[in-house]
């Protein structure tokens, strides 16, 4: 594994309920709408850092002209290229229907191996990047903004999705289980670092509480998500994040 990956539990050890996961966050699309309003990525180039097994690569490929995944962990990396390889252009699925050929792979999405801190692109060659929940924590990842700028063309815009620890049922939970958790001194990081921060809110939807208990199971240690699941009913909870943004002149 390169220097300075940050293990993921959650998606290395359990990839099938992190896809559920996804399946149910944000599913109003609060968070991209909020990034478009900023940075519209239609016919650009999309690099997703940390992209994890690619969930969002299709979803930026319906209407950009490139989009690339860079990932550290090789079974994600093998993940992420086969989700690649079964979206035809457009973001839509490969459905070879009998009788009919499938329709060509989306050759505009690549899966590359690679971290934060050592993009593997050219320099001036992107325009949109997003990380969610990926190595931009706080402190401690200047070396990947330092990267950002590097890659991203004049003009060009850098998304962070993270927890916001200070707000919501969700970020009550985070707080709880990480009492260590400093959310001003993250805050204080990114105004430091020029970048603009937008509060929203969005919901984290499991279709029954089954899945629900499941994906809790995966973000929290045993004890704190048997408190949080005896403490909430149903299966959904109201998940604060934060956008960190920046357009780099
Ligand atoms: C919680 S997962 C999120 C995955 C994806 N962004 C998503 O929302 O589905 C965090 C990901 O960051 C990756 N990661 C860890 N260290 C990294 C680094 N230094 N650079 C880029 N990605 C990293 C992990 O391997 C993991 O896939």
């Amino acid at each position: 594994m390169p220097r300075g990956v940050i293990p993921s539990p959650n998606i290395w050890k359990f990839p099938d309920v992190y896809e559920t996961e996804n399946l149910g966050v944000d599913p109003d699309g609060v968070i991209e709408t909020a990034m478009r309003r900023i940075h519209d990525w239609a016919g650009q180039t999309v690099v997703d850092v940390g992209c994890g097994s690619g969930f969002h690569l299709p979803r930026f490929a319906v209407d950009a002209a490139r989009v690339i995944g860079v990932e550290p962990h090789p079974p994600l990396v093998q993940r992420a290229h086969r989700r690649v390889a079964s979206f035809g252009a457009g973001g839509r699925p490969l459905l070879g229907v009998l009788g009919h050929r499938a329709p060509r792979r989306d050759e505009r999405i690549r899966v590359l191996r690679g971290t934060a801190q050592s993009l593997p692109m050219q320099s001036s060659s992107v325009d949109v990047a997003h990380a969610r929940w990926a190595y931009f924590f706080g402190p401690g990842c200047e070396p990947g903004i330092a990267e950002l700028r590097r890659v991203l063309r004049r003009g060009g815009t850098a998304f962070v999705i993270d927890n916001d620890a200070t707000r919501s049922t969700f970020g009550r939970w985070f707080q709880r289980a990480l009492p260590e958790y400093d959310a001003e001194k993250v805050e204080r990081f990114w105004a430091r670092q020029g970048w603009h921060r937008e509060t929203l809110d969005i919901r984290w939807d499991q279709p029954d509480r089954a899945s629900f208990e499941a994906v809790v199971r995966i973000e929290f240690a045993p004890d704190v998500a048997d408190a949080f699941l005896a403490e909430h009913t149903g299966a959904t909870v109201d998940y604060a994040v934060n956008l960190f943004w920046r357009t780099f002149p």
